[in-house]
């Protein structure tokens, strides 16, 4: 049945396509204006689209819209001889658009020139399928972390595949990465030496260097793969909605974050401790609607201060309404609903992309200065 809908919300190539963008588009995302990029296609240094076939508007592939990003956006890019920054998205309550917000991540920074590289890490491979990529029928175990989990592998890279987005690699997950759960805390058992944590972030190492950003979605449980994650993360972005449940346990991530920091701290040599370049809580699918959103949004504010993004990402119904499982806002290649409601979530979302990127940019930064 999942394969049926599938083909149909893909009809007619049954496989996903990534948009096409305009050159007012291109102007935004490169910080000029639209005279300017007529008058750079004018050079022919620069690929310059496709003419529609009704004449008059210029369209360009997302490849060609990330040759013209690294391009005018050169002082944003990875400075050579620094190495992926790895972003974990988490959060032990289900539900909060951890997965939505990851491949948001991915594709819009990818858009803005970054070469990127998704991980699925959650059994249930939301963001595998998300990619176009459907978790029951197409993911083998080489194409996720179980090999690693496992111990049958200690690098990541045969599991990388391309993905119908240009700039967006893909690491996979399928149900069966449930044995995961089993098979790290065994080897730990048999290997008291194995540092069951620090799996994901070993079989990583090859691949920082390939990289700009690493973005990885986890599960909704403090698991085995979960706490992979976090120890393999640079920054960490913690999505929470306005809702009073949704931010008692939010709390509870960052107690028990704080505690496992703690113990395994402790387990590592003397002196090494994990250091996060960044944590960012995200007001997530904020609902204007919602009488009592307002009170919880000043908790949240209260309790977590410096550390809230300055953005709010609206509840909409951009993606829900169509191919919600298989899109995000920016799959969408025209919306047929109101321009206003678009553009409000297209807006938040570029938003909180630009904000993480900023966060990468210093934490390059911070290291070149620290080197
Ligand atoms: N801003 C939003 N407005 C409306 N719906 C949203 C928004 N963000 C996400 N959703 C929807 O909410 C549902 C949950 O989102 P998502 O899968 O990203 O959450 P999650 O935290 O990854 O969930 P899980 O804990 O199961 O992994 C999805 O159906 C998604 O399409
Ligand atoms: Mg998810």
């Amino acid at each position: 049945m999942v394969e049926q809908i599938r083909s149909r919300l893909l009809a007619p190539e049954a496989r996903k396509i990534s948009p096409l963008y305009s050159a007012s588009q291109i102007a935004t995302l490169c910080g000029v204006d639209k005279a300017h990029v007529n008058y750079r296609i004018s050079k022919g240094d620069l690929p310059s689209g496709k003419l529609t076939p009704t004449g008059g508007k210029r369209e360009f592939t997302l490849a060609e819209a990330r040759q013209w990003t690294r391009t005018y956006r050169m002082e944003k890019m990875r400075p050579a001889g620094q190495r992926a920054i790895c972003i974990a998205v988490a959060n032990f309550k289900g539900g909060v658009s951890k997965t939505t917000s990851a491949m948001i991540l991915a594709q819009g920074l990818s858009l803005r020139g970054h070469r990127v590289l998704a991980i699925d890490t959650d059994p249930q491979g939301s963001l595998t399928t998300l990619h176009g990529v459907l978790p029951e029928a197409e993911v083998t175990e080489e194409m996720t972390i179980s090999p690693l989990c496992h111990g049958t592998s200690g690098d990541i890279t045969p599991a990388i595949r391309s993905t119908y987005w240009d700039g967006i690699d893909l690491v996979a997950a399928a149900p069966f990465l449930f044995n995961a759960e089993f098979s790290l805390p065994a080897r730990q058992m048999n290997a008291p030496g194995s540092r069951f944590w620090d799996v994901l972030n070993q079989g990583l190492e090859p691949v920082r260097d390939l990289y700009d950003v690493i973005v990885i979605d986890t599960p909704p449980a403090l698991s085995y793969v979960t706490i992979n994650g976090l120890w393999a993360a640079d920054g960490i972005v913690v999505p929470v909605p306005p809702s009073g449940l949704d931010f008692a346990s939010s709390a509870q991530f960052w107690s028990l974050l704080a505690d496992l920091g703690g113990n395994l701290d402790s387990q590592e040599q003397a002196g090494v401790r994990k250091i996060f370049d960044f944590l960012h809580v995200l007001l997530s699918r904020v609902d204007q609607a919602d009488a009592a959103s307002p009170a919880v949004r000043q908790w949240i504010q209260a309790t977590y201060g410096e550390f809230v993004l300055p953005v709010e990402i609206p509840k909409t119904s951009v993606t829900s309404n169509k191919a919600a499982e298989f899109a995000t806002v920016y799959d969408v290649q025209k919306y047929d609903g109101s321009a206003k409601t678009y553009k409000r979530a297209v807006d938040a979302y570029d938003r909180f992309v630009d904000l993480i990127e900023e966060s990468v940019v210093e934490a390059w930064r911070a290291r070149r200065g620290a080197s």
